[in-house]
């Protein structure tokens, strides 16, 4: 494994320190659970819908430092979050999407996920793939400062280190495949978020240097390394780009929205529509399901707002195989170019993405030395994300940041207190535990 900047021996001593001071136990008996966040330069929006995605991690993430408990009980402080959450792990998890609450209106809405369900959620997964979890775990967890609510998968970030602390203390033993269904039956049937397996794919599958691409139909993924990379270098430095992230400063939950999931029920309707087209009305409605010959002569039949999903999914899809053959010769101009038009097809088809977070792509479009730049996460909230010339980075980055404070000064204002727009950041690991 390279030996990359993130975790920091700082960062791990502490996690270390609070999880240590949290058991009475020795500092060297801490495992440290590091879940890295994950950028989608090519692929947004169509990993619910059977498409192939593609991926990396990047050198920031999730920290959980921990140690098994002897029994059933769990103990858990947060970084970013306060209070402590305990549970035992023998107690049956319930979904939050059948908890509700009334509101003063008299309307009922699904509770909010607070920081503790994660770890329910992953006990619930483990649970309901019929693992056996008898022991809990105490321990501390903390995402990369200023980043959480980002659109960098925070979501799936904490729900896979959960799942590899609790796989630890009870001994078991899983691939990185089984956990991607683990971490969905979290993420679907636990919060009740329609996505696809984009973000867990990338958190555990990832190599560095390398693009993930994921075929989420059949599951079936490649590795793709960049040849402007040395694998086999033991530091960050002398990379062909640099990975900016520029923040919005907009924050909140998928979940608390109904956006993304409306998106995701417009996909399948256009899917439905297409498919009884041609007599397939049996099989499942994922656009996947549709050959592009089959939408070509039938998008007629969608309304305007199904057309246009429709085409994000078809196009973006073959950008992703164009974008594959960029990455592998190395042509990170073409491949940037893409992530630009997998950006304005997501504003014009897909329909997502806010203002702010479209003055932030502007923003590194302009900018020099940028490749391409696209929104990072489902493009409602968080961050863009773009591929920049390395030597360029450091200008590419002043620039967007001006250029966004003289847009949004507001929500430029309210990120975290002396925090910039933008952070330069390096490609990652997949998770694993030290
Ligand atoms: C979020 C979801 C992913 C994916 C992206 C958009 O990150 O969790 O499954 O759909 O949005 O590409």
């Amino acid at each position: 494994m390279a030996n990359l900047s993130w975790p920091s021996a700082e960062e791990q001593a502490r996690v270390r320190e609070i999880a240590s001071a949290m058991t009475g136990k020795n500092e060297n008996d801490v495992k440290v659970v590091v879940s890295p966040y994950r950028i989608c330069p090519l692929g947004a929006h169509i990993d619910h819908q059977g498409g192939t995605v593609l991926a990396m991690t990047i050198n920031r993430g999730i920290l959980l430092g921990f140690i098994p408990s002897n029994d059933s009980q769990s103990h858990l402080r947060s970084g970013q979050f306060d209070g402590e959450v305990k549970f035992s792990v023998d107690e049956a998890q319930q979904p939050k999407t059948t908890r509700m609450i009334n509101l003063e209106n008299g309307n009922n809405v699904h509770e909010e996920a607070n920081w503790g369900d994660y770890a329910k959620g992953a006990v619930f997964a483990l649970q309901k793939s019929g693992k056996q979890v008898t022991k809990g775990i105490t321990g501390f967890i903390c995402g990369s400062e200023g980043l959480d609510s980002s659109g960098l998968s925070s979501s799936a970030a904490v729900g896979i280190a959960y799942l590899l602390a609790l796989e630890y203390a009870n001994t078991l033993t899983l691939t990185p495949v089984e956990n991607i269904e683990l971490d969905r039956i979290i993420e679907n049937e636990y919060l009740g978020l329609r996505n696809g397996i984009l973000d867990q794919s990338a958190i555990l599958l990832s190599n560095y240097g390398c693009l993930t691409s994921m075929n989420c139909k059949t599951k079936d993924y490649t590795l793709v390394p960049h040849p402007g990379i040395n694998k086999n270098e033991k530091h960050e430095n002398g990379e062909a780009f640099k990975i900016l992230l520029a923040f919005s400063g907009l924050k909140h939950a998928l979940t608390s929205t109904n956006g993304y999931n409306d998106r995701v029920a417009e996909c399948q309707e256009a899917a439905r529509v297409l498919l009884q087209a041609t007599g397939s009305g049996d099989l499942e409605p994922l656009l996947c399901n549709v050959d592009r010959e089959t939408y070509e002569a039938h998008k007629g039949k969608l309304k305007p707002s199904l057309a246009k999903r429709a085409e994000h999914f078809f196009s973006e899809n073959a950008r992703v195989t164009e974008g594959l053959k960029a990455w592998a010769s190395g042509d990170l101009r073409e491949f940037g170019t893409l992530m630009s038009a997998s950006a304005q097809s997501s504003i014009q088809n897909y329909e997502c993405g806010s203002e702010p977070l479209k003055d932030l792509c502007e923003a590194l479009w302009q900018a020099p030395g940028v490749y391409g730049a696209r929104f990072s996460g489902a493009g409602f909230r968080g961050c863009c994300v773009g591929l920049v010339e390395a030597g360029q980075a450091a200008t590419a980055a002043r620039l967007v940041e001006l250029e966004y404070r003289r847009r949004q000064p507001e929500l430029a204002a309210g990120l975290r207190p002396g925090s910039s727009v933008v952070l330069l950041c390096n490609p990652g690991q997949s998770a694993h535990l030290i």
